[in-house]
């Protein structure tokens, strides 16, 4: 995006004129957390429920910050000033640490947080809702504390790669035996009428779009389990999807080299994005 106007630490200022200490800790350790909110033409989808889960991964990894009150006020503006408030949009917060010299261990003095915040244009994954997605499944190698979101996310990195590298959009992690979650995003899957989806536990990042998609369910009529799915269980789903803020939620035809139900988007996934788009249409 040209001329992008971000915000760093109390400033707001354009993208390029950003200068990140060599010694922030974000930097040196991936010891931060972040954050990402859609906007719908403007209006914020779940804010509490993304502000409350920011408060959660700073406290999981003690970081005090103490102006989680300013952030929602932080979005309008950037989302104002850089002329994003009539159409769709993604907000990227990072909270990390601070710069100090690097040691392993906090710093001895406290120092201030660096906080970045940025807006860009999100594109529609419409075509994705209609058509389905393929996906991998891989060995999920991340740290057990995948409920808090925190930016060192090379596991995801190297997860995501290997989608791209087997025209897939997506790889979900398998950790013993059971499907945990997606390298960005949650998983669901469909069995019998009943939706299935991994329990809120420290194995997965507890998503706004997880949540959303649960309310929906009650709304809409849809049976459902928060259990660990089988891996071995996995062919004889009769849906899958996955859903997060960016993507909403993505049936899955396709993964590795089987069709997942008859090999079309099933009628769970379709009803549960209408109901997902007359919610983000009433803001
Ligand atoms: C590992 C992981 N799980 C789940 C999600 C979905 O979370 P949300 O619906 O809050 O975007 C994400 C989103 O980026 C993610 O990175």
């Amino acid at each position: 995006m040209k001329d992008q106007i971000v915000f760093f630490n109390g400033d707001y200022l354009e993208k390029e004129a950003v200068k990140i200490s060599p010694e922030d800790r974000g930097f040196l350790f991936g010891d931060g957390v972040y954050e990402v909110i859609k906007t719908y033409q403007g209006k914020m989808f779940e804010f509490d429920a993304h502000l409350s889960r920011l408060e959660r991964s700073l406290n999981g990894l003690e970081i005090q910050f103490e102006e989680l009150d300013n952030l929602k006020s932080i979005c309008h503006r950037l989302s104002c000033e850089n002329k994003l408030d009539n159409q769709d949009a993604a907000i990227y917060i990072e909270i990390t640490r601070g710069a100090a010299r690097r040691t392993h261990c906090f710093p001895g003095k406290p120092v201030a947080p660096a906080i970045y915040m940025m807006i860009n244009p999100c594109p529609s994954t419409k075509k994705e809702q209609g058509k389905g997605v393929k996906i991998i499944f891989r060995p999920d190698i991340r740290w057990a504390r995948c409920d808090i979101k925190s930016v060192a996310l090379v596991a995801n990195v190297l997860a995501t790669q290997k989608a791209v590298e087997n025209d897939a959009a997506e790889t979900v992690f398998i950790r013993d035996g059971a499907v945990t979650e997606g390298a960005s995003s949650n998983f669901f899957a469909v069995f019998d009428d009943v939706l299935y989806t991994h329990p809120e536990s420290h194995y997965i990042l507890s998503g706004i779009t997880r949540k959303v998609v649960l309310e929906l369910c009650y709304e809409i009529g849809v049976r459902v389990k928060q259990y660990p799915i089988l891996s071995s269980r996995l062919d004889t789903a009769d849906e899958m999807m996955v859903v997060s803020t960016t993507k909403e939620i993505i049936p899955v035809i396709q993964y590795d080299d089987k069709k997942v139900g008859d090999g079309t988007p099933g009628p769970v996934a379709r009803e549960l994005q209408q109901a997902f788009d007359r919610a983000t249409a009433k803001l």
